[in-house]
C-alpha cells in the first residue's frame, strides 16, 4: 500500500548514511584513506603482492562494522519500506548497515564486505562474521573481498540495474555522499533528467547540491524529521 504521494522512491546513499553509527567515512577528518594507504589494502596488485595482508584489513574492517549498529535513520528507511509498494535503496556502502536494518531491496554499488568471490571458479560466497571463515578456495587461490577497490570496474550488471532503476523512480534522496566517485556520482543528474523530484540530505553542501531540488543540510539520523511530511 502506498502512504505518499510519489510512486517510486530511491534512497541514495554514501559512507555519511553509517557515519552516526560509528563506521568510518572515505574523506574529511576520520576518513579512512587518510589513516589506511589504499595502495597497501585496496586494490588488486596489492592483494597480487600480498594476500593475507590485504585480507587481514578487511577482517580489521568487518569487526569495526560489527561493533556498529543501525541507527534511526536505517530504521525509517526499512519502515518506510514496509508501508510503501516501491522502496529501493542504492548504496554505495560495503557495511550492509542497510541490511541489518531489516530493509531489503537494496543495490549494492561497491559489493559488500560480507560477500568473497573466487575471480577462477567465478563464484561468491556470502561469509558473515568477524573474521572470514576460509580465505581460499576449493581451488586453492586466495578468495577475495567482493568489493569494487582502486582500479575496479564495476560490475556492469549492477550499474544498469541502479540506473534504470533511478530513471523510473519520481522522488529520489541522496543522503551521506560527497558525489565524487563514477559512475555512482552520475546517478543524482539522471534523476534529474528523468523529472524526479530530488533531495539531498548531507552534513555540508556537496559539489553535486546545485541539482537538487532541496538541499537539506542535516544527518543522517534524522532522515524522518526531514522527510516525514514529504514520503
Ligand atoms: P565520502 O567519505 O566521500 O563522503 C561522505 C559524505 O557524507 C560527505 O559528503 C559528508 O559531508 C557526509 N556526511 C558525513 N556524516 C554525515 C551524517 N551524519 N549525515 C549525513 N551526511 C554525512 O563517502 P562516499 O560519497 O560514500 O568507494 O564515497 C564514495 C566512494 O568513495 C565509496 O563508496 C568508496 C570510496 O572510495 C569504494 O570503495 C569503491
Amino acid at each position: 500500500m502506498n502512504n505518499t504521494k510519489y510512486s517510486k522512491i530511491v534512497f541514495f546513499t554514501g559512507a555519511g548514511m553509517s557515519a552516526e553509527s560509528g563506521v568510518p567515512t572515505y574523506r574529511g577528518s576520520g576518513g579512512i584513506w587518510h589513516k589506511y594507504n589504499w595502495e597497501e589494502f585496496a586494490c588488486q596488485k596489492a592483494f597480487d603482492r600480498n594476500p593475507t595482508n590485504v585480507l587481514e584489513f578487511h577482517e580489521v574492517r568487518r569487526k569495526s562494522v560489527l561493533d556498529c549498529q543501525p541507527h534511526n535513520g536505517h530504521k525509517f528507511i526499512s519502515e518506510l519500506q514496509k508501508s510503501h509498494d516501491d522502496v529501493t535503496i542504492v548504496t554505495q556502502n560495503i557495511d550492509g548497515m542497510h541490511q541489518r536494518a531489516g530493509t531489503d531491496n537494496v543495490v549494492e554499488l561497491h559489493g559488500s564486505l560480507w560477500h568473497l568471490r573466487c575471480d577462477k571458479c567465478s563464484i561468491i560466497i556470502e561469509d558473515i562474521g568477524e573474521s572470514f571463515s576460509k580465505m581460499k578456495c576449493d581451488c586453492g587461490k586466495y578468495l577475495r573481498p567482493d568489493i569494487v577497490w582502486f582500479g575496479d570496474m564495476l560490475n556492469s550488471q549492477i550499474i544498469q540495474q541502479a540506473s534504470e532503476i533511478i530513471q523510473e523512480c519520481d522522488l529520489f534522496i541522496s543522503i551521506g555522499t560527497s558525489g565524487v566517485v563514477w559512475p555512482a556520482a552520475g546517478f543524482p543528474q539522471e534523476a534529474k533528467s528523468n523529472g524526479a523530484y530530488c533531495i539531498e540530505i548531507n552534513t555540508e553542501q556537496t559539489e553535486l547540491s546545485y541539482l537538487f531540488d532541496e538541499v537539506i543540510i542535516g544527518k543522517a539520523s534524522e532522515i524522518k524529521k526531514h522527510l516525514s511530511f514529504r514520503t
